[in-house]
């Protein structure tokens, strides 16, 4: 399984890959302008930069034309871009095009197992369902996923469910288990997937007890040593 981080902080980008962990990093308009004082393109080229992985930029037009001429733009700045397009039906037709012209995408913001099912007959690569957000509105996000996951793999479809909108380790988990191909988790939750209270307890336990026996160590060296 992949792990994306879905952030388009250039330092949280670099310590994941740092960590060997890192398969690409997904980003969108909301992200973007959590950044500040640079260009969407400066950012996408450095993030390039960094992973050789997929990297996903958004489009914000919402007519075909629009969508084609900014996705286009996107991937000349790198060979890595994948260009992301919103489920509609101006964007299906946008996806179509790029698959024609060899343009990678990722379909962005599916709620229904069908949505998916659309967007990998249009030709996506990723195919992208936002599970906390129909968490927030109290539906099962991860139901999505399943069914999407089984649905790529009964009928062999090249494309890949693409877990987003993860909000916490559990969701984390439950994508792994739900055959997704790939999760994009912000910074937080995968820092919280490093640690556990009983493995931070335990590497200081251990470095305690490894103190005390070097110094017993020590102590019995000093005290066998004959006098000069
Ligand atoms: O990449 C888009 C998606 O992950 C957004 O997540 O938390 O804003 O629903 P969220």
């Amino acid at each position: 399984m992949k792990i994306f981080l879905d952030t388009a902080d250039i330092e949280e980008i670099r310590t994941v890959a740092r960590w060997g962990v890192l398969d690409g990093v997904t980003t969108n308009p909301t992200l973007f302008a959590k950044t500040s004082g640079r260009s969407y393109e400066d950012v996408l080229k450095e993030i390039c930069g960094i992973t050789s992985g997929p990297v996903s930029a958004e489009v914000v037009a919402e007519d075909v034309d629009g969508m084609l001429t900014e996705g286009r733009a996107f991937a000349k700045l790198a060979p890595n871009i994948v260009v992301k397009v919103p489920m509609s039906e101006e964007g299906l037709e946008a996806m179509s095009r790029f698959a024609e012209e060899g343009i990678k995408t990722n379909c962005t913001l599916i709620f229904t197992a069908n949505q998916g099912l659309l967007a990998a007959k249009a030709g996506a690569s990723l195919l992208s369902p936002f599970v906390g957000r129909l968490d927030d509105i109290n539906q099962d996000g991860m139901i999505v996923v399943r069914e999407l996951a089984e649905i790529v793999a009964i009928h062999e479809l090249e494309s890949e469910v693409l877990a987003a909108s993860i909000r916490n380790p559990v969701h984390m988990t439950q994508a792994a288990l739900a055959g997704a191909h790939i999760a994009t988790i912000p910074f937080k939750v995968l820092q919280q997937m490093v640690h556990h209270p009983l493995t931070d307890k335990g590497i200081v336990q251990f470095r305690s007890d490894w103190d005390k026996a070097r110094q017993a160590l020590a102590a019995k060296a000093e005290g066998t040593k004959t006098p000069a």
